[in-house]
């Protein structure tokens, strides 16, 4: 009895000197841990009389309540002395010093993903192509159904995709919409690019975004073939790198193409060792593209039998990161500007 009646005051007094969480969860342990004093004088008691057990297992469980009742206070109060000092250290400016405002065209440059997407928007508008615009909140036809992916399609799954409330609409989280569309109204052969953001519920990580940008790529015709796919992706690549890459084709599973191909680069970060960006495997996949299914082609009301075509889907971030040697695809979105002026273009 005497050594629980003791027990909270010391713990009180003890408690003063505490200053970080860490160090409140060890006193915390020292005295109601498995090792503490709390549990030697349960331990002892199973040679006490009924009326003991009675009388110090009711103090006991009172010592234990007032004493988690203590660390569960003092928790708060460092919570938020920690959250008071690390919004101290970190101050957000919201002046418009470094600003176009302030430093004139100086400061001002496109974003690096602009960059790469002009470009890419400039070699294919020489070689013929169209430049489209599609909308970023679709509905389940032009993300899904007209693509040719089943009710039962993992891409459908809540957790990859952010859905309205009216469970019919959703952020698009592919550019191939952008195809769906263009074929609607259009009359073969034509051809086009449709870039933009798109939104995945996906566990960020050196390669992965939630928002990222994708450029889609269609041509429809009489005769085209996978030949004719091969030159227009190594041409872009050519052009975008201003050098030979190292690329490998695949086969790839997309439910609106067959066959389907992923076309990965050999990591440019590390030349093919292995690093976070290509999850130790040396490539970087980058343009899934393939022949367009006839199912897809029905539904933007070309005839298969007549008329056929290749797609591609260019992941823009990663292009970026390949070319300019980012190692973490989050730098591209943080906005921090020791970031972005580094491609100043002015
Ligand atoms: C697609 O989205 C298909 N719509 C592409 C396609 C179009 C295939 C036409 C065939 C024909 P995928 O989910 O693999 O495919 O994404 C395409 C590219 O986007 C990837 O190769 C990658 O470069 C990029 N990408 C995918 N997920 C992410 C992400 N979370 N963060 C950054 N880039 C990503």
């Amino acid at each position: 009895m005497q050594v629980l009646e003791n027990l909270v005051s010391q713990f009180t007094e003890e408690l003063k000197g505490i200053a970080k969480t860490a160090d409140l969860l060890n006193l915390k342990a020292k005295y109601i841990g498995k090792q503490g004093p709390l549990s030697e004088v349960m331990k002892g008691l199973k040679d006490a009389t009924v009326e003991e057990k009675k009388r110090i297992g009711s103090l006991a469980n009172e010592v234990k309540t007032s004493i988690e009742a203590l660390v569960s206070q003092k928790m708060q109060e460092l919570e938020i002395a920690e959250i008071n000092s690390s919004l101290e250290k970190q101050k957000i400016d919201i002046s418009l010093t470094d600003s176009v405002l302030d430093k004139g065209l100086e400061a001002a440059g496109l974003h690096p993903v602009a960059i790469i997407q002009q470009e890419i928007e400039d070699i294919f508008i020489s070689m013929g192509f169209e430049v489209l615009d599609g909308p970023h909140i679709e509905d389940e036809y032009h993300n899904f159904e007209a693509l040719n992916i089943p009710d039962t399609h993992p891409a459908r799954d809540m957790q990859d995709t952010f859905w309205f409330a009216d469970k019919k609409h959703l952020l698009r989280t592919h550019t191939s919409t952008i195809q769906v569309r263009g074929m609607k109204e259009r009359k073969p052969p034509f051809r086009f690019v449709g870039p933009g953001k798109v939104f995945r519920c996906e566990r960020t990580d050196a390669s992965h975004e939630m928002v990222f940008h994708q450029l889609e790529g269609m041509m429809v015709g009489e005769n085209v073939s996978v030949g004719n796919l091969i030159y227009f992706m190594k041409t872009l690549l050519t052009q975008i790198f201003k050098k030979e890459v190292e690329v490998r084709l695949r086969p790839g599973f997309f439910p609106f193409v067959e066959p389907g191909f992923e076309l990965d680069i050999k990591c440019l970060i590390c030349s093919g060792k292995g690093c976070s960006v290509c999850k130790q495997v040396g490539w970087v996949e980058l343009l899934p593209c393939g022949m367009v299914h006839p199912n897809v082609l029905k539904h933007g009301g070309i005839d298969p039998e007549k008329h056929s075509g290749f797609a591609f889907g260019l992941g823009l971030d990663r292009l970026v990161m390949m070319r300019y040697g980012i190692d973490d695809i989050r730098h591209l979105h943080s906005g921090d500007l020791r970031f972005n002026s580094q491609f100043k273009t002015f």
